[in-house]
């Protein structure tokens, strides 16, 4: 994995972008950024960061609307593509192939090409037309992975929760870190 694609759509949860972003800086990945228009504003709302900060720690990043952008094309050495978060609107446009702006299109390509993609899908409750949605592109090899945060390894912080989805969204484009949250294998007695 040498090249990433970064998608940041307007789910709440951009945190998980901002994170993901923060860990592969200093990794030996080219990170490629694009945000959608409600992705910038969750982003604003939620974090107080801006785009030029998000920005500011991808290798390259493109406007959403730039569909002649260098991930537009299955030809461009891009190994894989993350979304995260990734809205229920995203991910219908993905699971229906529709290539409405950047994020769609560069999503379509990895799909086309067998490339990694992995969806940070976020919505609460799920319809049947999300669930539907999720099964046509787990069905197509697409890594669907909810922010869910996991108790096993007992997260003191938010950030600590955070932190274990970013390192299992990693697991899944072959970049596996150093996690605490592992599990280790056995449990201590109850009350423990
Ligand atoms: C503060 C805020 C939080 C939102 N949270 C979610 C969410 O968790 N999941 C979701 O699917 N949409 C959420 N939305 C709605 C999306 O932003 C909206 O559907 C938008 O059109 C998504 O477009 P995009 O996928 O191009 O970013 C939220 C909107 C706002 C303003």
């Amino acid at each position: 994995m040498r090249s990433l694609v970064v998608g940041i759509t307007g789910a709440s949860g951009a945190v998980y972008g901002v994170r993901l972003l923060e860990v592969l800086a200093p990794m030996p990945v080219e990170t490629h950024l694009v945000v959608s228009k409600w992705g910038q504003r969750t982003l604003e709302h939620e974090t107080g960061r801006s785009l030029d900060d998000l920005r500011a720690l991808a290798e390259r990043h493109y406007a959403p609307g730039d569909m002649a952008a260098l991930m537009s094309s299955g030809s461009a050495a891009i190994d894989g593509m993350v979304v995260a978060p990734c809205s229920a609107r995203s991910l219908a446009a993905i699971a229906c192939g529709l290539s409405e702006n950047l994020i769609h299109r560069a999503a379509d390509v990895m799909i086309k090409e067998h490339r990694p993609l992995v969806l940070l899908v976020r919505e609460t409750p799920l319809s049947a037309i999300h669930l539907e949605n999720m099964l046509k592109l787990a069905r197509l090899g697409v890594t669907i992975l909810p922010p869910v945060p996991a108790f096993y390894g007992r997260p003191e912080s938010i950030d600590a929760m955070v932190d274990y989805t970013v390192a299992r969204t990693l697991d899944q484009v072959g970049l596996r870190r150093d996690s605490n949250a592992r599990w280790q294998g056995g449990l201590g007695r109850p009350g423990e």
